[in-house]
């Protein structure tokens, strides 16, 4: 019996058949199909499952001991140690030169942050903390959003309906949805709510690597786009900003992306499965 093109050295029956068979039957019906690489094996959903259940144990430990006054340099050392004392590797860390473990985004930074000894957390600081964690060679990335009150009335609206938005947009997924359904239900609540949706940066196909594709854009046409099939796994993350939903990126680091007028940027990043029920939450 052939084994599966795709490397698990199961036969083909028992791996990648029914998904490749369903990609066909959507093919013909002039879908727009992803890549069968893209769909996961049983195997790799359990690897990537883990490292995300290890990821949100990252976050945890962030959540539990941030506060007024600590640094983001002192996070990045939370996060690198409980990453590596639950047997990962942070996969920040030198990512194309990173120069830190986790990024650490406080108000008009709208993602990268690079944490330092110089960044104090003060009373009405929002901050995105994303953590991306390597299991056995698998992925999960997700950050949250942490807040120090009080709060402007703005900041605590945006950083609402930023998390709002994410939950609208996975309540809203089913499987073979499309890829536009994410973008489209982002983007209607913080439009409604009068914030912008950041166009240029988005969410990824995750798991075997820490981007894959798709590129998962934050607004989109509902019906439109690639079709997300059981056993896809990638990322919605949007950022949403206060003002405009342009941003510069730092000269000096390369890496840091703030809102271009200086207004406030708030970002939750979940990372999905598809299944044949609908979906599940790797990162909850
Ligand atoms: N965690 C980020 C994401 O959600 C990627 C971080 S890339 C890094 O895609 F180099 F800044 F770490
Ligand atoms: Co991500
Ligand atoms: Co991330």
């Amino acid at each position: 019996m052939a084994h599966c093109w795709c490397g698990s050295g199961l036969p083909y029956e028992d791996c990648h058949k029914k998904s490749d068979l369903r990609l066909e039957a959507l093919h013909k019906k002039g879908e727009r199909v992803p890549p069968k690489t893209l769909v996961k094996n049983a195997a790799q959903i359990e690897g990537i499952r883990r490292a995300s259940k290890i990821n949100s144990l990252v976050l945890d430990a962030v959540a539990e001991k941030i506060r007024v006054g600590m640094t983001t340099g002192e996070i990045d050392r939370i996060v690198d140690r409980t990453t590596r004392a639950l047997g990962g590797i942070p996969a920040p860390l030198n990512y194309e030169g990173f120069p830190k473990s986790v990024c650490t985004s406080v108000n008009d930074v709208v993602c990268h942050g690079i944490p330092s000894d110089g960044v104090v957390l003060k009373e009405g600081d929002i901050v995105n903390v994303d953590c991306t964690t390597i299991v056995d060679g698998f992925y999960g990335d997700a950050s949250r959003m942490f807040t120090f009150g009080p709060l402007s009335p703005a900041a605590e609206k945006l950083v609402r309906v930023t998390k709002e938005s994410v939950e609208i947009a996975v309540e809203h997924l089913y499987p073979c949805c499309h890829l536009g359904d994410v973008g489209f239900y982002i983007d209607r609540h913080a439009r409604k709510n009068g914030f912008s949706v950041v166009r240029e940066i988005g969410g990824h196909g995750c798991g075997l690597k820490m981007h894959e594709e798709p590129y998962v854009c934050h607004i989109g046409k509902k019906g439109k786009g690639m079709v997300l099939v059981p056993g896809m796994i990638f990322t919605i993350e949007p950022m949403i900003n206060e003002g405009s939903p342009l941003f510069t990126v730092d000269k000096t680091d390369g890496w840091q992306v703030r809102t271009i007028d200086g207004g406030l940027s708030a970002q939750v990043e979940h990372m999905i499965l598809i299944t044949e029920e609908g979906y599940e939450i790797l990162s909850a």
